[in-house]
């Protein structure tokens, strides 16, 4: 189809090295409406022009046997070809590409990758304006700066001047536009990096708590198991001994009631000592049995299944597995508040009150004879708060702002394995709570554990007394 299709006495003289590029440059040019003459170098197009004078010529610069600059030149001293217009394909990578066009006659300069419309306007223009203005003879040669260098230029009139000049400046144009509009390209697909970045970084962060929670669940669930399986060892000898005990302890009031009288005095001080000892042991063993209770409700790790327990209990369970630790070096102050039934998953709720006070227990030196750590319990509104407090050695904000990252701990490797925090963080959350780390460096720190006292899931079973 012939678009707009232009009156010109001639051909359009296409010089192309690149079968490619000629093509496309044919098809463009006939597509306008002009006739198409096509070479591949410099010298076929000059041989070509002598025998057909085309009415312009689109030349790429960059040719084997001759150039663009040359054939420019060449074609314009043959008589009858000089006033033929030349249109320069070329990247414009340089200034110096300016001058050598001027010094060759060229007039037009169109970069590469060039845009159609831009082509063919300057064919257009180059066909249609008059070849020489009137009264413009020519400006011999002329002294070009261009930065610090100057170039000697001989333009062939004010009309190539200029026409060169504009078509290097429209040029120059079209390839900053080119320009933003791929920066704006790079800037859209620099922010879908960014987004996907952000995205990649969330499910990492998300693939490390639940591997920490996998851990720690592990670690739990394996101490758990332990914990369940001692306290059921213990359970069966201890109620073997407590039902001889109490056997013993009624035979022993029996004999003695009918032995007493006869007994010398130095015996019936060792019957006094045997039902002491006898009333002692009995205590020993209400403390085992205390502890297997304690152990039992420890282990229940049913993270399955919300449930009502008793905080104070659940604390003092905990507090019993972490005796050993505190033995005489620290002081356990509870202050709990009226209520204390609170809705939880128990298993895992043992497991932020271990933490904590494992965590408390830790950051009190082992030399320090005046350990103190206190336990507050209160109701906040429809909140339970538990406090757990220390008067350890606190925590730069360095160390405070990090505590609750997963595999983040100042402790000696086998010590810590960072945990803790960030798992009973998750926990808390988990029952719509809050978990905040208050600590002054030298002084201590001051845990604050914040739950709703009722969970909205209904409640599997009501369990406010230790199961054995
Ligand atoms: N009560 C506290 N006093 C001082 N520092 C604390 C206290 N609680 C936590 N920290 C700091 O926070 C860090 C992280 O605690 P977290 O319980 O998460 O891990 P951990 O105790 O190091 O290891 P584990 O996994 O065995 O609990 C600790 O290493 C410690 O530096
Ligand atoms: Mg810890």
């Amino acid at each position: 189809m012939i678009r707009n299709a232009p009156v010109a006495p001639g051909p359009v003289l296409i010089v192309e090295d690149s079968p490619v590029q000629a093509e496309m440059l044919r098809r463009i040019v006939e597509g306008a409406g002009y006739e198409v003459l096509l070479a591949g170098d410099g010298a076929a197009a000059l041989a070509l022009a002598r025998l057909r004078r085309p009415v312009a010529v689109v030349s790429d610069v960059n040719m084997p046997v001759m150039d663009g600059y040359e054939l420019c030149r060449r074609l314009h001293a043959e008589a009858g070809l000089a006033d033929v217009p030349v249109i320069l394909l070329t990247s414009l990578a340089d200034t110096g590409d300016v001058i050598r066009g001027l010094n060759a006659g060229a007039d037009c300069y169109v970069t590469k990758p060039f845009d159609e419309a831009l082509l063919l306007a300057s064919l257009r223009s180059q066909i249609e304006a008059p070849q020489a203005v009137p009264g413009d003879g020519g400006h011999g040669p002329m002294q070009l700066r261009i930065g610090d260098d100057v170039h000697p230029v001989t333009p062939r009139d004010a009309r190539q001047l200029v026409g060169l000049l504009v078509s290097t400046y429209e040029s120059a144009v079209y390839q900053n536009r080119l320009l933003r509009n791929m920066q704006d390209r790079l800037l859209a697909a620099n922010r879908e990096l960014e987004d996907s970045n952000r995205t990649l970084e969330a499910a990492y962060a998300e693939l490390r708590e639940t591997q920490s929670r996998l851990v720690q669940a592990a670690k739990m669930a394996s101490l758990g198991e332990l914990v369940a399986g001692v306290a059921h060892e213990i359970n069966n000898p201890l109620a073997f001994v407590l039902n001889h005990h109490a056997t013993v302890s009624r035979a022993l009031v029996q004999v003695e009631e009918e032995a007493r009288p006869h007994l010398t005095p130095e015996r019936a001080r060792l019957l006094d000592k045997a039902g002491e000892r006898l009333a002692d042991m009995a205590g020993g063993l209400e403390r085992i049995r205390d502890l297997v209770v304690k152990l039992r409700t420890f282990s229940r790790l049913d993270a399955g299944e919300i449930r009502t327990i008793d905080v104070e209990e659940a604390i003092e369970s905990v507090l019993t597995l972490l005796q050993h630790r505190l033995r005489d070096r620290i002081r356990v102050t509870r202050r709990f508040g009226a209520q204390c039934s609170l809705d939880c998953y128990p298993g895992p709720f043992n497991q932020v009150v271990m933490n904590l006070l494992a965590n408390a227990v830790d950051a009190i030196d082992a030399a320090a004879r005046d350990g103190e750590i206190t336990i507050t319990t209160m109701q906040d509104q429809a909140m339970m708060r538990i406090e757990i407090a220390d008067n350890g050695k606190g925590m730069p904000d360095a160390v405070r702002e990090r505590i609750f990252e997963p595999f983040f701990t100042t402790k000696a490797v086998g010590e810590g394995t960072g945990l803790g925090l960030s798992i009973s963080f998750g926990i808390v959350r988990q029952h719509g709570g809050t978990l905040e780390a208050f600590s002054e460096e030298g002084v201590g720190t001051r845990m604050v554990v914040r739950l709703p006292l009722r969970q909205t899931v209904p409640t599997a079973a009501t369990n406010t007394g230790a199961q054995t």
